[in-house]
């Protein structure tokens, strides 16, 4: 839902023909990130490949190319070191902006489909509740405040990861 809903509903899901392969549903993700630019990785194409397939496909949990992608996803990937996981993470804001695609709908200083990260902060500077809405309207979406565009939600967000976004959009 983090993932996917930035630009629409799991329903599409649902929408696909019946007993579509591992092969076709990895297509299908591959498609969503590099036609479409979700901004999902390599591995998570994968995963979500597997477990599409196993979900709504024809693929079985026990097939042996389904067991060898569920292993290797409980494993820490080797190019990402704990760390990257750990509280660290919510200092780090560009991160969290580039994966969850918050640049592909703003930018600091003009409109894209979202208001500027300055034109938000501005509203809000001088409101004692500005932090609590903009953390509201981050982890649970945004509509009718900047126009008639609304924002998706995004729930998959840990609190100290809204915390630090809204930080940062009012600083700007
Ligand atoms: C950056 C935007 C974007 C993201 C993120 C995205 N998609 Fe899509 N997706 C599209 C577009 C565009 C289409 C096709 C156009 C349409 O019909 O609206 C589409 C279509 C689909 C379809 C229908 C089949 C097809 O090829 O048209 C499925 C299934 C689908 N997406 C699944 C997903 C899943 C699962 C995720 C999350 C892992 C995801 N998408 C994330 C943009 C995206
Ligand atoms: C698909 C496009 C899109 C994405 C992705 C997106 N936004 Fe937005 N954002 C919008 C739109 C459109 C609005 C204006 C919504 C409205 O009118 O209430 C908005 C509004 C906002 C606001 C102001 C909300 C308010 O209460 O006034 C903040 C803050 C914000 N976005 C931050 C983010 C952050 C942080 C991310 C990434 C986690 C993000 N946005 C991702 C489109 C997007």
């Amino acid at each position: 839902m983090q993932k996917c809903a930035i630009c629409h509903s799991a329903d599409y899901v649902a929408y696909q023909p019946p007993g579509l392969s591992l092969t076709q549903w990895t297509a299908e993700m591959k498609k969503m990130q590099r036609a479409y630019g979700a901004p999902i990785d390599d591995g998570e194409v994968e995963q979500l490949g597997a477990y599409l397939a196993v979900a709504y496909g024809s693929a079985k949990i026990k097939d042996p190319e389904i067991v060898a992608i569920a292993q290797k996803a409980g494993k820490p990937a080797p190019a990402a070191p704990a760390a990257a996981s750990a509280p660290a993470a919510a200092a780090d804001v560009q991160g969290l902006l580039a994966r969850n695609a918050c640049l592909s709908c703003h930018s600091v200083t003009q409109k894209v489909v979202g208001p500027a990260y300055h034109e938000v902060a501005a509203r809000y500077q001088g409101d004692a509740q500005a932090q609590a809405k903009l953390e509201a309207s981050i982890r649970g979406g945004s509509s009718g405040k900047w126009g008639s565009v609304p924002m998706p939600p995004f729930a998959g967000l840990k609190a100290d990861e809204v915390k630090a976004l809204a930080e940062y959009v009012r600083q700007q």
